[in-house]
C-alpha cells in the first residue's frame, strides 16, 4: 500500500541518513545511467536544489544537484546529479515528486531549465524521467573510443 511522505529541502544533518539510503539501492537497484556513489556529490552540492523525501522523520528518498551550464554556451541551469528511492518507497510517486521539488527550486534560483544525463540504453531511468515531464535535451555527446 502506498505510504504517505512529504518533501524538504535538504540540510546537513540528512548526510547520514542520505548515505545509508544510497548503500541501500547501490549495487543491482542503481540505474546503468549512474554507478557512483552520492557521497561524490556532497561536497559541491547547491542546497537550496536539493530535497529529501520523509516517511515521518524517516529519509526515504534524495535528490541531489548543483548549478552549471556556462561551461557548454548554456545558460545557468540546474543538473541533477544524483537520487534514490528507499526499495520499499520505490513505484510510490517519491521519485516524481523529488523531480518536481527540484525543477520547481530550479524556477525561483531563475535557472534557464533542470537537466538530467543518462545513458542512451537506460530506457528505465529515461522512462522514469519522461514521465517526470523531461524531454531530450540540447547537448550530444562526442568520444574518442580507446579499446577494440
Ligand atoms: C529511479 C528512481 C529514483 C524512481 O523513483 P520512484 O519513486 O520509484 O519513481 P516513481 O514512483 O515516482 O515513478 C514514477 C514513474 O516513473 C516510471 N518508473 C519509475 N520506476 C520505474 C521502473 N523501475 N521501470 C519503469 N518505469 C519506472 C513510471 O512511469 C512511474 O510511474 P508508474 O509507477 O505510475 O508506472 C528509483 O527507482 C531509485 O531510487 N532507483 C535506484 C537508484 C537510481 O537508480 N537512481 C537513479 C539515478 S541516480
Amino acid at each position: 500500500m502506498a505510504r504517505s511522505f512529504r518533501i524538504r529541502q535538504m540540510t546537513p544533518g540528512d548526510f547520514p541518513a542520505i548515505l545509508d539510503l544510497d548503500r541501500k539501492v547501490a549495487g543491482r537497484e542503481r540505474a546503468r545511467s549512474y554507478q557512483q556513489h552520492v557521497s561524490r556529490y556532497l561536497d559541491n552540492y547547491f542546497p537550496p536544489l536539493c530535497q529529501v523525501a520523509l516517511d515521518g522523520d524517516k529519509v526515504v528518498g534524495f535528490i541531489l544537484g548543483d548549478v552549471k551550464g556556462w561551461e557548454y554556451g548554456l545558460g545557468p541551469s540546474g543538473w541533477i546529479d544524483i537520487m534514490g528511492v528507499d526499495p520499499e518507497h520505490q513505484r510510490q510517486g517519491v521519485g516524481l515528486a523529488l523531480i518536481r521539488a527540484f525543477v520547481a527550486q530550479c524556477r525561483r534560483q531563475k535557472l534557464s531549465a533542470a537537466h538530467a544525463i543518462v545513458r542512451g540504453g537506460d530506457r528505465r531511468l529515461q522512462g522514469f524521467l519522461k514521465a517526470a515531464g523531461l524531454q531530450k535535451g540540447p547537448l550530444v555527446d562526442f568520444y574518442a573510443p580507446l579499446k577494440e
